[in-house]
């Protein structure tokens, strides 16, 4: 694979992309991120190997709703399907952050993905471990090799700060009984995790488990097959929120958004890929990311379709 001559066609396709979007505002300490960073990683299959980059791809920044992946993982691996009467698989066609979808649907809420979902899935990691935040970063550091991966305070502090609608539907979920720990135990873990800051190398190489069908780096089994299919499955339907469908016919690719401008993307039987451009478009969603994860798949013709 000649990584050297696409990587510059994605960086080229890239810069018109640059200019455009957003970077996101309502978490104060996002705000000050230079739009006009990029950065893109391909981890492949075996662990030993290194992964290749270009750009920004070793500079850290906030992983946010990526970590919604993870700690999905997490849960799955030691409640296997109970976790699904709990939150649904379906695509929210809402922003994620929808209050309105879960108080109509009594607190269930559309997938794990949108910030209901994920607060359902950080409650259980919190029964789970005593230490749902810790819990994760344990994981993230194993997965990439990489053990100085760590929290940002200030990033975890503005937004607990500025939290609100969060906190509105957490509250939500626990008057509907779906928390078992208090509201703002969840919120605190939460907020945690999302401020975990991570680069495109470690995040390709963490999501690895993805596309080696459930096995980790040190090739144990984290998930089954069948569990690993149905988070790709589901990062399909609704990983990059109510604009799933577009990403789907543009890339065709199994991937996960998060507000600080990063998307993981899964190959299955081949790599995974991390890209990083904190400028987003109105569903949250990097637009560079998008750009170069479009490119990409059509140079290559990486797709599950
Ligand atoms: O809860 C929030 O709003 C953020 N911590 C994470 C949201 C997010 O990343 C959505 N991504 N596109």
């Amino acid at each position: 694979m000649d990584y050297r001559g696409l990587f510059e066609d994605v960086t080229r396709a890239v810069q018109p992309a640059l200019a455009g979007g957003r970077v996101a505002q309502y978490i104060p300490a996002l705000a000050s991120v230079d739009p006009s960073r990029f950065g893109l990683a391909i981890a492949e299959l075996n662990h030993r190997s290194k992964p290749h980059g270009t750009g920004d791809w070793l500079e850290p920044f906030s992983i946010q709703s990526l970590s919604k992946v993870f700690t999905l993982a997490l849960v799955l691996a030691a409640d296997g399907d109970t976790l699904w009467t709990r939150v649904g698989k379906e695509p929210s066609g809402a922003p994620f952050n929808s209050l309105a979808q879960l108080e109509r649907e009594h607190g269930i809420p559309r997938n794990p993905f949108v910030n209901a979902g994920a607060l359902v899935v950080t409650d259980r990691l919190l029964t789970l471990t005593g230490d749902a935040r810790g819990a994760l970063r344990d994981f993230l550091r194993t997965e990439s090799g990489n053990p100085r991966i760590d929290f940002d305070a200030e990033v975890a502090f503005s937004e607990s700060r500025h939290g609100h609608r969060n906190a509105a539907l957490a509250h939500l979920l626990a008057d509907h009984g779906r928390l078992d720990n208090p509201v703002p135990d969840v919120l605190d873990h939460y907020f945690w995790q999302c401020s975990l800051a991570m680069n495109c190398r470690d995040l390709a190489r963490a999501a690895g488990f993805l596309a080696r069908h459930g096995l980790r780096a040190d090739a144990t089994r984290l998930l089954t097959r069948s569990e690993a299919k149905r988070i790709n499955a589901v990062m399909l339907i609704g990983g990059t929120y109510d604009a799933a469908g577009e990403f789907a016919h543009r890339v065709g690719l199994p991937a996960k958004s998060g507000v600080g401008g990063g998307i993981i993307a899964v190959i299955p039987g081949r790599c995974t890929v991390c890209t990083w451009g904190p400028a987003l478009d109105h569903h949250g969603n990097s637009t560079a990311g998008i750009t170069a994860l479009d490119t990409l798949t059509t140079l290559t013709g990486w797709s599950i379709f």
